[in-house]
């Protein structure tokens, strides 16, 4: 772990530490410091009680069943997603309540009150019924961020229907794979999405993804409109305006699942070169989403709350719908780019809506901070009170400057880390409890039990890196991999029986405060977001001009890591400059434009062990130029110099 090693030091020699003022710990959701002890002592009693503040059809009668690796939370409770978090809004004063504030990427905007937005989640559910979608049926959801994307999701929780969003980023062939994993009968998408001035041809991607699956209906957007060029193919697409219009206006009644019922898939990347399809609960990830918007984010009746991550993404799900929905807030939901058409689109947001908690990526931070000061300046953020970071560590530079730019030195700052298979965040600061320092994700929250082990499964000595792991069993968790419950095992139990392996590295400094270290698995994060080494090589070897690749990322300024290709072609193949385009350029279309390799290093030979394994931590070593230590195990000592030169020469 020597790359996270030297970044760890440069954490650990950082001191400043930064307490919750007088005033934001008096109006704190949680200001009783006690409620760390009272949750550790009885995490069972402490969930049982956070469930409360979910409606219930029918209350739980056991709160826990744990036969590890399998939990399940709140037994025989019958409950619904949608009625949570719109329609027992509806029912009270929240009724008029701006739910959704959304804003186009072209400017345009639109307000959901909850009454607005219910009515529009039960038509959706309408549709979804005419086109066959029933209880326990996989909706697939390929669509932008506009608000049709969180009424899907919401429509297929309140008929009982399984969604599994894909981020509108991913290619066709992705979108295909997870279609096909999940057997999806009816694919929700757009005629095309808005970047950046420019069009993603959702449609078009949709129209290839779906032949030859088990998809019947196709429900289409219309976002862009005649421009988008959108073909549609009678009996099997509809337009959602023209399907919509033909709708009953009467509410669809909620089904009342079984708390263990599954509310959703979400693909993410693992070691193998596919992704796994995690599976989460409607009980226990409600109460998860819930809770934590109520403790980690202090969130208030009165708060405006803006997440940037796109629903595509666990953090949306999580921080765009399910939390801060069931527990009443306003969301601000953006559909673009961060600098389109400038800059300072983010912070004339914030102004515009007055938003009172801002929750972004250590990444775009990085990016801010590129872009300099004086564009947030120019905008009024005194309305921010609270501020969030996910995905990747940050560093205390990022911290300095988010505090200082953004949250006006006032705002406290929340490190959250959690994952896409730990529903909500996992470690983080109570703000109104736990001082911050910047770099560290602090403690876990109430109810939540981790630890640092080392190899032999014991908690390694103050100061050691080891691995991180989740002791006990939390509502949220994932329940399995969607049909593939022995890799859900193997991944994520195998090493420490009954313990939850992250997959991160991690340390615990003197003061209990965790410091995440990034993944000790073959996964990349760039730019937060998580790519399998395996899924990267795998679309590289499927070109015809290559005979083998080695993927790996390497740290990066603003991304975080990027991903670097070792290749070798095949005989009589010229490696140059227009291959190594038309390489990126594959993997682009295999996977998605989030996949692009920064670099692409033609090699005569890979370093490999005798035993023929890839030396990829060597690679890597290579790549952020680090002193190269033992090379014993390798076959051939010689690839070191031959790969180091080639690296000198592509930067
Ligand atoms: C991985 C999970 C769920 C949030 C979005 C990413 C890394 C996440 C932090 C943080 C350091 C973090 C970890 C984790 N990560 N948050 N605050 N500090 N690292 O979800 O795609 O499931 O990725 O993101 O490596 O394992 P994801």
């Amino acid at each position: 772990m020597s790359a996270e090693s030297n970044q760890l030091d440069a954490l650990l020699s950082e001191s400043r530490v930064f307490p919750p003022s007088e005033a934001f710990r008096a109006q704190a959701n949680f200001n009783d410091p006690s409620v760390y002890e009272r949750a550790a002592a009885d995490p069972e009693a402490y969930w049982a009680e956070q469930a409360q503040h979910l409606t219930w059809f029918e209350p739980f009668t056991k709160v826990l069943e744990w036969d590890p690796p399998h939990a399940k939370w709140f037994i025989g409770g019958k409950l619904n997603a949608a009625y949570n978090a719109v329609d027992r809004h509806r029912e009270g004063p929240r009724k008029n309540k701006a739910a959704i504030l959304w804003e186009g990427e072209p400017g345009d905007s639109r307000v959901y009150t909850y009454d607005m937005l219910g009515r529009e989640v039960d038509r959706a559910a309408h549709m979804l019924h005419h086109l066959g979608v029933r209880k326990g049926d996989r909706v697939t959801i390929y669509l932008p961020m506009i608000p049709e994307l969180a009424i899907s999701v919401l429509a297929c929780a309140k008929i009982g229907a399984i969604h599994s969003v894909v981020f509108g980023g991913f290619s066709a062939k992705s979108l295909r794979e997870r279609i096909l994993d999940a057997d999806a009968r009816v694919l929700i998408t757009a005629d095309a999405g808005w970047r950046r001035g420019g069009q993603i041809p959702l449609k078009a991607n949709a129209d290839e993804a779906v032949a030859g699956t088990a998809v019947e209906k196709v429900l289409v957007v219309r976002r862009v409109g005649e421009a988008s060029g959108a073909k549609m193919t009678p009996g099997r697409d509809v337009y959602w305006d023209e399907l919509a219009a033909q709708m009953p206006k009467t509410p669809y009644p909620a089904e009342p699942m079984d708390a263990e019922d599954v509310l959703f898939l979400l693909y993410t990347s693992g070691t193998t070169g596919k992704p796994k399809g995690i599976v989460h609960s409607t009980g226990g990830y409600l109460v998860g989403a819930n809770t934590s918007l109520r403790s980690v984010f202090d969130l208030k009746d009165t708060d405006v709350f803006f997440c940037t991550a796109d629903i595509g993404w666990v953090t949306g799900h999580t921080y765009v719908v399910y939390g801060p929905l069931t527990a009443g807030a306003t969301v601000v939901m953006y559909e673009g780019a961060p600098d389109w058409p400038h800059r300072g689109r983010f912070w004339e947001i914030v102004e515009k809506y007055g938003v009172t908690i801002f929750y972004t990526a250590p990444t775009s931070i990085r990016t801010f901070m590129k872009w300099g000061p004086e564009i947030p300046a120019q905008y009024d953020l005194s309305s921010i009170r609270l501020m969030g970071s996910v995905g990747e560590p940050m560093n205390p530079e990022a911290w300095m400057w988010y505090h200082e730019h953004i949250g006006g030195g006032r705002a406290p700052i929340v490190d959250t880390w959690w994952q896409t298979e730990t529903g909500c965040a996992m470690i983080a600061p109570l703000p109104g409890l736990v001082a911050a320092k910047p770099g560290s994700v602090t403690r876990p929250v109430p109810g939540i039990s981790a630890a640092v082990l080392d190899e032999e499964g014991n908690p390694v000595e103050l100061g050691h890196g080891g691995y991180l792991v989740i002791t006990k069993p939390w509502p949220s968790m994932m329940r399995t991999i969607w049909r593939d419950d022995e890799r859900f095992r193997r991944s994520y139990f195998g090493k420490f029986p009954g313990v939850y392996l992250a997959g991160d590295g991690a340390r615990v400094d003197e003061d209990g405060y965790f410091w995440v270290l990034g993944r000790i698995d073959d996964v990349i994060n760039v730019s937060g977001h998580r790519i399998g080494t395996m899924e990267v090589e795998s679309a590289l070897v499927d070109h015809p001009a290559v005979a083998e690749a080695a993927v790996i990322g390497r740290s990066h300024e603003v991304k975080g890591q990027a991903i670097t290709a070792f290749v070798t072609v095949k005989e009589g193949v010229t490696a140059d400059e227009a291959l190594a385009k038309e390489l990126k350029q594959h993997v682009v279309d295999k996977i998605g434009a989030l996949a692009r390799p920064e670099e692409i290093i033609f090699t005569a030979e890979l370093p490999k062990t005798r035993s023929a394994k890839i030396m990829r931590r060597l690679l890597r070593d290579i790549a952020e130029g680090r002193v190269i230590g033992d090379t014993t195990t390798l076959a051939d000592p010689g690839v070191i110099e031959e790969l180091k030169k080639l690296y000198k020469e592509n930067d």
